[in-house]
């Protein structure tokens, strides 16, 4: 069958007939898209750290954002339903994992399909565990692909909502309405942390170095988000916004972006690393760790959403389909189709303006 592999000796991407790749169990699913994610070119560009083929292979099958059709199913995954696959999968050593909660996997031997030490889903089939399958309703075919990073985000979310609940953390009417989040980059997971947290009734200011494009502007407009245009510093929008109880990294640019968010921070805020900065380092004045002491602050990493977040991000998606229809319908700005291995290997290795999320048609 054709796939889209990585190997471990050169960078790029390469699409060829395979019959060796890993299967995880007894659907067998027919493959309808994938996206590309921002780590898919990372990994493509030779930038992620912790990427691993699968056990005795130079070679891995890239993909973890995928959406197929059960070819051949059990009497709950049927034929002809859709379903999505959960991309990262327990060691089954830990209570974590043991609990279906990879995502904080303790002795990190957890793997991720296309990702770490597993073939991903960038080919015609594969055969999947029912535990690891989300069935997706016909009705959302057309976004569906964006559960898997929104999955990511709902998990990012929870567990932010979760460490704030070292306080009281709504504001005085009981929502969190009166609380500013400041999300650095407006890729497509700048795009959906957005939306999750507007769709929590945070008050979203959305950042780039450049002014946005026609499709950002869409997202803004639609949903009532600020916008900020970083490239000449930050002591405009501080001296209107004062601070933020949020702030969320989404860019995999330069560490040195995070230098000004300290200052940023207000008394009991959060700094959430989501993206995967590719160079450079963060410094912190002794000054600024003195008042992120003073502040009860608090950074945290944000990774990999599990099944009860893929869920989540489905009712997400349909929620916005009818609130949001304007976004929902623009989010997609391209679809490649596997027959056009020149445009295929283009998207995985750059993106290009206008672009929130591209992805792959196999159909
Ligand atoms: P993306 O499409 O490359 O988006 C990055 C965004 O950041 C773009 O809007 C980019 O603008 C903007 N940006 C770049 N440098 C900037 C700067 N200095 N200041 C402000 N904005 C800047 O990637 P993505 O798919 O959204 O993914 C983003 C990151 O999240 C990647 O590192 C990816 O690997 C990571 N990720 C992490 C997880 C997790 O579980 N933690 C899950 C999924 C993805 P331009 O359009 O101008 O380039
Ligand atoms: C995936 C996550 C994964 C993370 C770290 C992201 O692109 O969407 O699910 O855990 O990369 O490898
Ligand atoms: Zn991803």
């Amino acid at each position: 069958m054709k796939a889209i592999v990585v190997t471990s000796k050169e960078v790029g991407a390469r699409i060829k007939e395979i019959n060796d790749a890993e299967n995880y169990g007894e659907v067998k699913i027919r493959a309808l898209y994938n996206g590309v994610c921002g780590t898919d070119r990372e990994i493509v560009n030779g930038r992620r750290i912790g990427i691993t083929m699968p056990p005795g292979k130079q070679e891995t099958v890239l993909g973890h954002e995928a959406l197929g059709v059960v070819e051949e199913g059990n009497d709950y995954f049927k034929k002809g339903d859709l379903v999505m696959p959960v991309n990262r999968r327990p060691c089954n050593k830990d209570i974590n994992c043991l609990a279906g909660r990879p995502d904080f996997c303790e002795t990190g031997e957890f793997v991720e399909t296309g990702i770490v030490g597993a073939d991903g889903f960038m080919r015609e089939f594969w055969l999947d565990s029912p535990r690891f399958l989300i069935k997706v309703p016909h009705e959302l075919e057309d976004i569906a692909i964006l559960a898997q990073p929104l999955a990511d985000i709902e998990k990012s979310v929870e567990e932010i909502l979760n460490v704030q609940r070292r306080l009281i953390w709504t504001c005085n009417d009981g929502t969190l309405d009166c609380r500013k989040v400041l999300i650095l980059g407006t890729g497509p997971i700048g795009t959906l942390f957005s939306l999750v947290l507007k769709s929590y009734q945070f008050d979203v200011w959305f950042v780039n170095r450049r002014e946005l494009n026609t499709e950002e502007q869409t997202v803004v407009d639609t949903a009532g988000l600020n916008f900020f245009n970083s490239s000449r510093g930050y002591d405009e929008l501080i001296s209107k916004v004062e601070g933020f109880d949020l702030i969320i990294d989404t860019t995999g640019a330069e560490a040195e972006i995070l230098n000004p968010t300290f200052r940023m921070l207000k008394r009991n805020g959060v700094l959430g690393l989501f993206g995967f900065p590719h160079t450079g380092i963060v410094s912190m004045h002794a000054n600024d760790v003195q008042n992120f002491v003073l502040n009860a602050n608090v950074i945290v990493g944000l990774v990999n959403g599990q099944k009860p977040h893929y869920q989540q991000a489905l009712l997400h998606l349909a929620a916005w389909k009818t609130i949001w229809p304007k976004i929902t319908s623009s989010l997609i700005t391209r679809t490649v189709r596997i027959e056009d291995p020149d445009s295929v290997l283009n998207v995985l290795s750059k993106k290009e303006p206008g672009e929130i999320k591209v992805r792959i048609e196999w159909k």
